[in-house]
């Protein structure tokens, strides 16, 4: 799955990527839940992944539960092909199921809209800096999931602590990939 990962998010977003890294280090993160994720499997072959983390909203009325994925991915050569979809559709009726109200993510703006996620002004949810754009989506998965859930998004220090030594020291059990500039990164700086 790591292998898989990597693969898919190898100079996507930056030269080289972290994410392969951060689905090791996910597994046994506190904040992890291992009952809501799911891998895409054909023949033995990793196709695709979501990893879902504990979040939270804090607003004036208190603490409210939200759920976070991340990474979602799927392995280049069976991208397109609605395992994405899949992954994302059938974890969120399982997490619907187990009572979750909605999910909030740091996502790319012009794939999740398309499956249901608008950006998180229209919930009243902001940032821990009070900021709202474009890549910070949410999606309810109940009728007003977020009604009452309002205020500013916190979730797992995972996704900001993975140091770039320990990503490169795990990296070296990995296959070499060159990493590579393009200007489409500037965009996510
Ligand atoms: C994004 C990703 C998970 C989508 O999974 P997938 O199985 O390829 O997507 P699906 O088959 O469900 O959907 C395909 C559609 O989404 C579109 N799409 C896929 N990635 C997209 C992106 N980054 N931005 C905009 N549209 C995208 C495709 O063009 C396709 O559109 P079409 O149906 O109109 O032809 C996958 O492409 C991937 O792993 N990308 C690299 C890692 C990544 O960026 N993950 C998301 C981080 S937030």
């Amino acid at each position: 799955m790591e292998l898989m990962t990597q693969h898919a998010f190898w100079n996507k977003h930056r030269p080289g990527c972290d994410e392969h890294y951060l689905v090791h280090q996910l597994r046994t993160d506190s904040d992890y839940l291992p009952e809501l994720s799911r891998i895409a499997v054909k023949d033995g072959e990793v196709l695709g992944c979501i990893m879902y983390t504990k979040a939270k909203v804090v607003g004036v009325n208190g603490d409210h539960e939200v759920l976070t994925f991340g990474p979602l991915c799927v392995a280049p050569k069976w991208q397109g092909r609605g395992i994405g979809e899949f992954l994302l559709e059938e974890t969120m009726t399982i997490a619907r199921r187990k009572g979750y109200k909605g999910i909030v993510i740091f996502g790319e703006p012009d794939y999740y809209p398309r499956l249901g996620f608008k950006t998180c002004d229209a919930f009243g949810i902001t940032t821990a800096a009070g900021e709202n754009f474009d890549a910070f989506m949410g999606i309810e998965l109940v009728k007003e999931g977020f009604k009452g859930i309002t205020g500013e998004y916190y979730y797992a220090d995972i996704y900001e602590n993975l140091p770039e030594e320990d990503v490169e020291r795990f990296s070296k059990a990995f296959p070499p990939l060159r990493k590579l500039s393009f200007p489409e990164h500037e965009a996510f700086q």
